[in-house]
């Protein structure tokens, strides 16, 4: 699954055997990625959106693991535009149904957070890692100099999801002040994770750093998806499926 449609848009040229299917205003493109069957699709914005899309990969397509990709806002202050983060634990930072049960739990489940399996994290990982390496086969040095991308990481850490699109402060500091050891924030991690978690199924969630979730988020947003992102999430799916 991918959080844009750019970031899916150059994975589904090198499907093999490809079927493409419409279904409740989501494009599927099925076929063989690296010989291993796969689905693709742009899981649209928002936690319901990915929820929504999430379950109808898991019962329409059968799909045994759902791995998706997208940007992120920092929210942690060793992080710069161009790194990854792949999800450890993801939390939904706009879940409260206090008084009735702790901040953060999702009522039913009894739980804060859902860990992804510590060896697709691991496999993730090592994949952005050899991604890193060939970064000029996909992104110009252009690109790269015009966002300061210069020595990019990939780190694992806790990632919170939640329907808003943070470009205020005072809103980062709101998100931190409650889960202050999370990495980055954005809008679909934790809902894919939940519905992974309620049909048992592994996730793995792998987000670039788009932007520092302040002021200045928006700027340059479109042409950094269009010409790093998409191509970050190309480069790591393909080194991840060379390993599986
Ligand atoms: N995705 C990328 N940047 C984001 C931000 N600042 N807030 C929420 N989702 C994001």
């Amino acid at each position: 699954m991918g959080a844009m449609p750019e970031e899916i848009h150059h994975l589904t040229h090198h499907l093999k055997q490809r079927s493409v299917r419409d279904s409740g205003m989501r494009t599927y493109y099925q076929g063989k990625l690296s010989g291993i069957p796969t689905v693709i699709v742009f899981s649209r914005w928002g936690k319901v959106a990915a929820a929504a899309t999430a379950t109808n990969l898991i019962l329409e397509y059968g799909v045994r693991e759902i791995i998706f990709t997208g940007v992120a806002g920092a929210l942690h202050s060793d992080l710069n535009i161009g790194d990854v983060v792949v999800g450890k634990n993801l939390y939904q930072h706009d879940m409260d149904a206090t008084p009735l049960m702790p901040r953060y739990e999702i009522p039913l489940l009894g739980k804060q957070f859902f860990e992804t399996p510590p060896a697709r994290t691991e496999a993730a990982l090592e994949a952005a890692g050899r991604f890193f390496k060939n970064i000029k086969h996909y992104v110009s040095e252009a690109e790269l100099a015009k966002f300061d991308i210069r020595a990019p990481k990939v780190v694992a850490g806790d990632i919170a999801s939640g329907d808003t699109f943070v470009s205020a402060h005072a809103h980062k500091e709101h998100i931190t002040s409650g889960l202050p050891g999370v990495y980055c924030v954005e809008m679909e991690g934790a809902a894919v994770a939940q519905v992974c978690y309620e049909f048992g199924i592994p996730c793995t969630i792998i987000r670039t750093i788009s932007d520092a979730a302040n002021e200045s988020a928006e700027v340059d947003f479109p042409r950094f998806i269009e010409t790093v992102a998409s191509r970050y999430s190309e480069g790591i799916i393909r080194e991840l499926y060379k390993k599986i």
